[in-house]
């Protein structure tokens, strides 16, 4: 059975579905057997497309991300899932307080799920720039090459 991974940020319109956008294309590159899905630790943006922002960086590396709606994080995710990967130290603290006890799934922050490296947390650019966007692209292009170091 294909390996499951959770990506999360706090709304689940900016940085978890670009995550799940990137780690999809890599994972179809490398002929990897895992599948990605993402989700907020809030509801404010339940059923909302991504941030158009967020849409339209990933297009510019020819990744659709238009398709996926968002979601809020429930219980029933971490027995389904094998890993949950938080996007900052806030959202790791939000999920551990969820987790149940001795879950299937390895609540960890994206940046440290390899232990070989830290990459840090990722920035949520909700309220900056477009930059902001470009550098969280090219910041989980990195997180989500080392995290795939694990399955190649
Ligand atoms: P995300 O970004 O957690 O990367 O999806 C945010 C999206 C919305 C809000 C905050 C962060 N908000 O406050 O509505």
């Amino acid at each position: 059975m294909a390996t499951q991974v959770l990506v999360v940020c706090l709304g689940n319109i900016c940085r978890s579905p670009a995550a799940q956008g990137v780690l999809e294309h890599l994972i179809e590159q490398n002929g990897l057997d895992i599948e990605v899905n993402s989700a907020g630790t809030a509801a404010y943006h339940i059923g909302k497309a991504p941030d158009s922002r967020s849409i339209s960086c990933l297009a510019e590396i020819g990744i659709d991300i238009s398709n996926q709606r968002a979601r809020q994080v429930n219980s029933s995710d971490f027995e389904l899932f094998d890993w949950i990967l938080a996007m900052d130290a806030e959202n790791l603290k939000n999920l551990k307080s969820l987790a149940p006890k001795n879950c299937r799934a390895k609540v960890v922050l994206f940046g440290r799920a390899n232990p070989d490296c830290d990459l840090g947390e990722v920035a949520d650019p909700y309220y900056g720039d477009q930059q902001g966007f470009v550098d969280m692209r090219e910041h989980l292009l990195l997180l989500s090459q080392q995290f795939l170091t694990h399955f190649i």
